[in-house]
C-alpha cells in the first residue's frame, strides 16, 4: 500500500520541471490521497535529509508556467561517489546507506526522480539497491533514446528560434555573418530544429564533422548573389573535420559532464578571416534553459507527471515514463540510460535542411568524413583558438 511518496529533480534545470512536480502532486493527492514530500537539490536532499518539505495542492499552486524547479537541483556529484576531505585528504565515499536509512525513517513508499541520463543512471543504481524509484526523463537536448521527446526541448528550440529572428535584423542591416552557438553536447537537435525554424543559412551539429571551407563558401556565395548576410547556428558540441570539440572544463567525476563552449567563436573567427566579411558571435547559453515552458512542454510535462503517479500506483518501480509516437508509455530505466538519441546524418530532417539549401558543412569526400568520425578522442581541452590543427 502506497501512502507517501517523495519527488526530486536532478541534473540541469529545464522548462517544464515545475509542471511535472505540479502534475505529480495533484495526481497523487486528488486520485490517491498520498502524501508527497519534496526533496531538495536532487539526491543531496535524501543523503542529508535536509529541506524536505511536504507538498500539498495548495503548495504547488501557480507553478505550472514557471521555469526552473521549486525543488532546486544539482548536476554535480553522485551519492555513490561523494568526494569529502578528511584531515586534508580527499576521500570518496558511498553515501547511499544514508539514502536508504532516510527513506526508511521518512516512510517513503516510492520516489519520483525527474532527471536526464546522469540522474536516471543514479536512479537505476538505487533501484538495484532496492529503492522503489520511478523516473521522469528531462533534458532540453532531447537526446534520451528511450523517449521520442523530452519536455523543455520545444521551449529551448523556441528560444533559439526567437534569437535567430532577432539576429536576422542586425545581420541584414549590417551585412554581417552572424554565428549563434546553442546547447547540445552530443546531439545537434536544438541547432538543427532552431536552424530550420529560424531560417539559418548554415547549421553545424556534433553528428556531422564540418568542413569550414563549405561554410565560408556559402557565406561568400550568398554575398556575391545579393544576400549580403548569413546566419550560422553552431551546436556547442560541433566538431571540425579532423578536429576536436572545445572544452571549457573537464568533468569532475561521477555522472558529472564536461563543459563545452567556444566552438561558435572558433567558427566566427574563421569565417571573418577567410571571407573578409564582418562576423559577430552570440552564445545563447543558459538562456535556452530558463524561462516559462511553452504550451507543448507544459502538456508533455503534465502527461509525464500524472503517468509517473500511475506507475507508482501499479508499483512498476525501476521504470520511467516516455513518449512513443503520441502515447505515454513506460520503459525500464535500465534499458533507457546510457544510450543517446543522436541526429541521423542521413535522416529525413537533415536531408530536408539540405534540400532547402542549408549548409551543414558536410565534407564532399565521404571517406574523409569517416576518418574524422573514427579518429581518436574528438574532444580538446582549451580555448577556441586551434581545435582544427590538433
Ligand atoms: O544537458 C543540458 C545542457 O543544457 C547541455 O546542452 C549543456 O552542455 C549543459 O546542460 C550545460 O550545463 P551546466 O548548467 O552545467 O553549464
Amino acid at each position: 500500500m502506497i501512502s507517501k511518496i517523495g519527488i526530486s529533480t536532478g541534473g540541469g534545470d529545464c522548462p517544464g520541471l515545475n509542471a511535472v512536480i505540479r502534475a505529480v502532486v495533484r495526481a497523487a493527492q486528488l486520485n490517491y490521497r498520498w502524501d508527497v514530500i519534496g526533496i531538495e537539490d536532487g539526491f543531496d536532499g535524501l543523503i542529508y535529509a535536509r529541506n524536505l518539505k511536504p507538498l500539498t495542492v495548495a503548495d504547488i499552486r501557480g507553478i505550472l508556467h514557471r521555469g526552473g524547479t521549486i525543488l532546486g537541483t544539482t548536476n554535480r556529484g553522485n551519492p555513490f561517489e561523494v568526494v569529502t576531505y578528511e584531515n586534508g585528504k580527499k576521500v570518496v565515499k558511498d553515501l547511499t546507506p544514508l539514502i536508504l536509512d532516510n527513506i526508511d525513517v521518512l516512510g517513503l513508499d516510492a520516489i519520483v526522480c525527474i532527471g536526464g541520463d546522469g540522474t536516471l543512471s543514479i536512479a537505476r543504481d538505487l533501484f538495484r539497491l532496492g529503492v522503489p524509484v520511478v523516473g521522469v526523463p528531462k533534458t532540453i537536448d532531447n537526446d534520451l533514446s528511450a523517449t521520442d521527446l523530452t519536455f523543455g526541448f520545444s521551449t529551448a528550440v523556441n528560444t533559439a528560434t526567437e534569437a535567430l529572428d532577432r539576429l536576422h535584423s542586425t545581420a541584414e542591416s549590417h551585412h554581417r555573418a552572424m554565428v549563434v552557438e546553442v546547447m547540445g553536447r552530443d546531439a545537434g537537435w536544438i541547432a538543427l530544429e532552431s536552424g530550420i525554424a529560424g531560417g539559418a543559412d548554415g547549421i553545424l551539429i556534433p553528428e556531422i564533422p564540418f568542413d569550414i571551407g563549405k561554410i565560408c563558401h556559402m557565406v561568400k556565395r550568398r554575398q556575391i548573389t545579393g544576400s549580403r548576410f548569413s546566419i550560422i547556428v553552431v551546436a556547442e558540441g560541433a566538431v571540425p573535420l579532423g578536429g576536436k570539440q572545445v572544452i571549457q572544463a573537464e568533468a569532475t567525476g561521477g555522472y558529472n559532464h564536461i563543459r563545452l563552449g567556444g566552438m561558435g567563436h572558433y567558427v566566427g573567427r574563421l569565417i571573418q578571416e577567410k571571407t573578409g566579411i564582418e562576423t559577430r558571435v552570440t552564445v545563447l547559453g543558459h538562456l535556452q534553459r530558463g524561462g516559462s515552458p511553452n504550451a507543448f512542454d507544459r502538456i508533455l510535462a503534465t502527461q509525464f507527471g500524472a503517468s509517473a503517479v500511475e506507475l507508482v500506483a501499479q508499483e512498476k518501480f525501476g521504470h520511467m515514463v516516455c513518449l512513443k509516437g503520441r502515447q505515454i508509455e513506460s520503459v525500464e530505466i535500465e534499458k533507457a540510460v546510457g544510450k543517446l538519441k543522436l541526429v541521423d546524418p542521413d535522416g529525413q530532417k537533415v536531408h530536408i535542411a539540405e534540400q532547402v539549401g542549408i549548409e551543414l558543412g558536410r565534407p564532399d569526400n565521404a571517406e574523409e568524413e569517416k576518418v574524422a568520425e573514427k579518429g581518436p578522442a574528438r574532444r580538446a581541452r582549451g580555448k577556441a583558438e586551434k581545435p582544427e590543427e590538433e
